[in-house]
């Protein structure tokens, strides 16, 4: 019809019997476009170590080195943010030391180090995503939110940002989490106010990676009757589900591995502090998705998802295998489907570790990998499983759909423009359908 002026088509359409000049009146007119007014506000998460936080540091604050008080007693700074000159501050240590977390048994909970206090700024606006990390391609959604910009859609309007304190680990229904249960509070106060604003439209939300895992803990945690009301559609791009995914095991046994910059640190030398996240146990390889296949593979033993508590031992971290147990086995278990019309996209095809072998048991160091399909870092099987529970689900089969775009990795679905495209045409589809 491109060739046709519209003002032609219009005519034509009128010609004809009104049901079916509605019909393809509307179609001629959205297939393109969707008039920003129209478009249902949208909420987007981007994976770990792109919020920010701020500290506090009170009078209970005891530092390890004197200068890591500075900050005492002057009110909020950030303290993470951009860590470029961390070292120049000689702040390594204080760093590594205020960002820590200590897991406290009695409450089942993760707490900040005594004395320090943290909030996430910006929350509401996508303004808030930096990305630590500068030798790559900006991924903290940089390139969707301007795709979503040039489709109509303004940060702080019609478009939102829900950082979040990417320590810890969103719980699933019926756990414990002091940082969580006030986020997903002012979570769902954000989709209310943004519903409100704009005639009551329902709501997107779309999580990458780690943002995917909260965005869908989120949609669980909120009651049925309010996702039905609020929620128009969820996305979980290349999310990091509980069914786990090998890239956990090797940065906890080894140290985080490309998402912390902090300038003349090793993997190794941040390895106390990423331990001390709760995010560190997070999506370990579960029995139910990885089952006796070895995961880890020394000359001694092997250790298959089964053996999570034993390895946790094996590579020194002894302290995880509580807080493992008590707050990560039943995230494992938690399979709800989340009631709400989902679309799962992944990348296939990228080689993906599978298998780890630290032939001489020394995990200090970088183990050879070996590869399986993925999106590079997920791997098929998660996805597979979490398609088969999704469709098992009565409640879930009639508004799932997932996706698999071959060769697109898991940061570059969202940076490549290919991939990004794919993904967009999902996004304006949503926003077509008037149900
Ligand atoms: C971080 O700070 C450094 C030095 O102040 C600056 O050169 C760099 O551009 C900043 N990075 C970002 C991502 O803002
Ligand atoms: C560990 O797994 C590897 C690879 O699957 C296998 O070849 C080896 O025999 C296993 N070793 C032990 C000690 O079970
Ligand atoms: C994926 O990449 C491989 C290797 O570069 C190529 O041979 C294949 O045609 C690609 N597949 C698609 C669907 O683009």
């Amino acid at each position: 019809m491109a060739s046709i002026p519209l003002v032609v088509v219009q005519l034509l359409l009128l010609l004809l019997p009104l049901p079916l000049r509605e019909h393809l009146w509307s179609s001629q007119h959205r297939r393109n476009d969707v008039d920003a007014g129209e478009l249902h506000p949208i909420i987007v998460l981007p994976g770990v170590a792109c919020s920010d936080l701020e500290a506090r540091l009170t009078e209970a604050y005891r530092p390890s080195a004197a200068r890591c008080g500075a900050m005492k007693g002057k009110g909020w700074f950030p303290l993470w943010k951009n860590s470029s000159d961390l070292s120049t501050h000689r702040y390594n240590e204080c760093f590594e030391e205020q960002m820590s977390l200590v897991y406290d048994p009695v409450a089942n909970d993760y707490r900040n180090f005594p004395g320090v206090e943290t909030r996430v700024p910006y929350f509401g606006l996508v303004k808030g995503y930096h990305q630590k990390w500068p030798f790559d391609k900006p991924w903290c959604l940089t390139p969707l939110i301007r795709a979503l910009e040039e489709m109509g859609y303004r940060d702080g309007d019609n478009m939102h940002g829900a950082p979040y304190d990417f320590r810890h680990v969103p719980p699933v229904p019926g756990q414990e989490s002091q940082v969580y249960s006030r986020y997903y509070k002012e979570f769902m106060e954000l989709v209310e106010a943004t519903s409100k604003r704009h005639r009551k439209k329902k709501v997107i939300i779309l999580g990458h990676s780690h943002g995917g895992c909260v965005a869908l803990e989120f949609v669980r945690n909120t009651p049925l009757a309010w996702r039905k009301e609020y929620i128009k559609h969820l996305f979980l791009v290349t999310p990091t589900l509980s069914a786990g995914l090998l890239d956990p095991v090797e940065n906890l046994a080894t140290g985080p591995h490309n998402l912390f910059y902090v300038p003349g640190a090793t993997e190794l030398s941040l390895r106390p502090m990423w331990r001390s996240f709760e995010t560190s146990i997070a999506n370990l390889p579960s029995p139910a998705v990885f089952g006796r296949e070895p995961i880890v593979v020394t000359e001694r033993r092997n250790y298959s998802a089964y053996d999570m508590e034993d390895l946790l031992a094996a590579v020194g971290f002894g302290d995880g295998i509580e807080p493992f147990r008590r707050r990560m086995v039943a995230r494992m278990n938690y399979l709800e489907a989340p009631m709400v019309p989902l679309t799962y996209i992944n990348g296939v095809g990228k080689r993906t570790p599978r298998q780890l072998v630290y032939w001489d048991g020394n995990f200090d160091e970088a183990p050879e990998r070996v590869y399986g399909d993925g999106d590079g870092i997920v791997n098929l099987v998660t996805m597979l499983a979490f398609d088969e529970e999704m469709r098992r689900q009565l409640g879930q089969r009639g508004q799932f759909k997932s996706i698999k775009v071959e060769n697109a990795s898991h940061m570059g679905i969202l940076m490549d423009e290919w991939a990004l495209k794919r993904v967009m045409k999902e996004i304006l589809e949503v926003n077509q359908d008037s149900s």
